[in-house]
């Protein structure tokens, strides 16, 4: 007879926080979100920690090497999709440890034969009104002048006019060389000469990065960076079970920091043998993650397979179709709890300490300060980072309104199949994700400091100043369908939902 669960699996909108006392210290500037990433000894310090719970989806449409650089500004850690070729992906984390702070490639170029039109279809896409114009179009091709608003008068242009003939052109340029300008004599130029951007050309005159005036504060202020002992950024990047054997030597060489297996469902004799092919080959100190799971059996069994870090989801995601298609995951609070018991038992029973990581179903700000709470290490969020500038998907305008584009690894879209893949054919069967748009948000910076805040105010609330002691102190309640109502603003009319004639 099968396995009958006594009770049913919750998701975080069916639980609620309840207040504990709060001294006068707990205040959010004492808070401390400081967690580890990947295992360690009691007593010991981790490998590796993040300065904030959070770590962006191992997707097409979330964890390009600009999400990953603007993450890591904040402390934490993208990982970079691995449904690409290996070379793609190194080259991918590559541009990340190769980052330096505030010199930033150019991402909106055009050739000198673009029209008025052509550049202004890119600076809506972009958003960006500062282009390259480079020889053959490309972010480091030879740099010929550059376009910003001030160089065009759409009014009384016919939008055919050519780049080449209304753009600064390089002789007037005010430009440094890449290989001899550090950032602070970059942005001493940019104040002497009253710019907003500079260039840095190589001595071929080819483009290699440009440095913003607006980016000069954003330098000064990022306290909680993730950096490793050479200032580089913290990166991590996604494999599989198929192609670990020339996938994970490409990603070390390039600098990856942190890997993790990027599955479905993780309890499975596929991830323990490349668990064990990576340790055995590529030594111990080589950190990965392992996942997903959703019970204490697959925790237990990943524990063993020496996994560094075990992620926790199956059907939660906002673009998973996974339940409805194959009938199989588990309410994401309910595996969290499950899986976290069975962390902590394993940490009693040997010494050592496996962090957790909560993957999907993050809707509210506050079902991040719930994982956390229940248990959860860290986080790894899709939805929430797709819909920020620094995705990779592209910013569409639909009825007035902007939205990103954001789809699965398991829709026809991505067609990962090795996410899904269980030693059968080398294919995608059937979907298991959806192809969607989600509301356009701005800036990953100024989201995160708005949702962080959330976080570390509820955990005062809670009387707790860093996660371990938010893992102990938090009241935790199931809530009726009813109060679930309650929640929201009820029984008033909104006023943005009232028009007056
Ligand atoms: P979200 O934060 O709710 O959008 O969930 C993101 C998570 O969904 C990812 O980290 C993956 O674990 C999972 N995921 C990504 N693509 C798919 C898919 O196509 N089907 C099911 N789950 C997916």
């Amino acid at each position: 007879m099968a396995f009958y669960y006594k009770e049913p699996s919750h998701t975080f909108g069916e639980y609620l926080l309840i207040p504990g006392y709060s001294s006068t210290d707990c205040i959010p500037a004492n808070v401390d979100l400081s967690t580890p990433l990947v295992k360690f000894k009691g007593g010991e310090n981790p490998k590796l920690s993040l300065n904030i719970p959070m770590t962006s989806a191992i997707m097409q449409s979330v964890s390009d090497d600009k999400m990953a650089i603007a993450l890591a500004k904040e402390g934490g850690v993208s990982f970079i999709f691995g449904s690409q070729s290996i070379k793609d992906q190194a080259a991918m984390v590559q541009r990340v440890k190769n980052y330096k702070s505030g010199f930033v490639s150019s991402d909106s170029n055009v050739k000198p034969t673009a029209t008025l039109n052509e550049i202004l279809e890119l600076l809506e896409q972009t958003g960006h009104s500062t282009m390259a114009v480079t020889e053959d179009g490309k972010p480091t091709g030879k740099l010929l002048g550059i376009i910003t608003s001030r160089d065009y008068r759409i009014s009384r242009m016919t939008g055919k006019e050519l780049a080449k003939d209304f753009m600064t052109p390089f002789e007037k340029l005010i430009y440094a060389d890449a290989d001899n300008t550090t950032l602070t004599k970059a942005n001493d130029l940019l104040w002497e000469h009253k710019l907003n951007m500079l260039p840095l050309v190589d001595k071929k005159q080819r483009l290699r990065y440009m440095v913003f005036r607006k980016d000069y504060t954003d330098n000064k202020i990022n306290p909680l960076e993730l950096i490793d002992k050479k200032k580089r950024y913290i990166v991590g990047a996604g494999i599989n079970t198929r192609d670990y054997a020339e996938r994970v030597p490409a990603l070390l060489k390039a600098g990856a920091d942190v890997l993790c297996i990027d599955s479905s469902e993780g309890f499975s004799e596929w991830q323990k043998i490349t668990l064990n092919y990576i340790h055995k080959n590529f030594g111990k100190d080589v950190k990965v993650g392992a996942g997903n799971v959703v019970d204490a059996e697959g925790f237990n069994f990943l524990a063993e397979a020496g996994a560094d870090f075990i992620k926790v989801g199956i059907g939660g995601g906002s673009i998973c179709i996974t339940r409805e298609t194959k009938g199989i995951g588990r309410g994401q609070a309910t595996a969290v709890i499950d899986v976290c018991n069975a962390r902590d038992e394993y940490y009693k029973n040997t010494g050592i300490y496996i962090p957790i990581c909560s993957d999907g179903g993050i809707v509210h700000d506050y079902h991040m300060t719930l994982a956390l709470a229940m248990g959860a290490d860290f986080l790894m969020l899709g939805r929430y980072f797709a819909r920020f500038d620094e995705s990779p998907s592209d910013k569409v305008r639909i009825n007035g309104t902007y939205y990103k584009e954001y789809w699965g690894e398991g829709s026809n879209r991505a067609r990962n199949w090795q996410r899904y893949d269980l030693g059968g054919a080398k294919k995608l069967s059937f979907e298991e994700g959806v192809d969607s748009y989600v509301p356009y948000a701005g800036s990953l910076k100024d989201n995160v400091a708005s949702t962080l805040a959330k976080v570390r105010s509820t955990m005062c609330n809670c009387g707790a100043l860093n996660l371990p002691e938010l893992r102990t102190k938090a009241k935790i309640t199931l809530v009726s369908a009813t109060s679930i109502v309650e929640g929201g603003s009820h029984d008033v009319i909104l006023k943005d939902k009232f028009s007056i004639d």
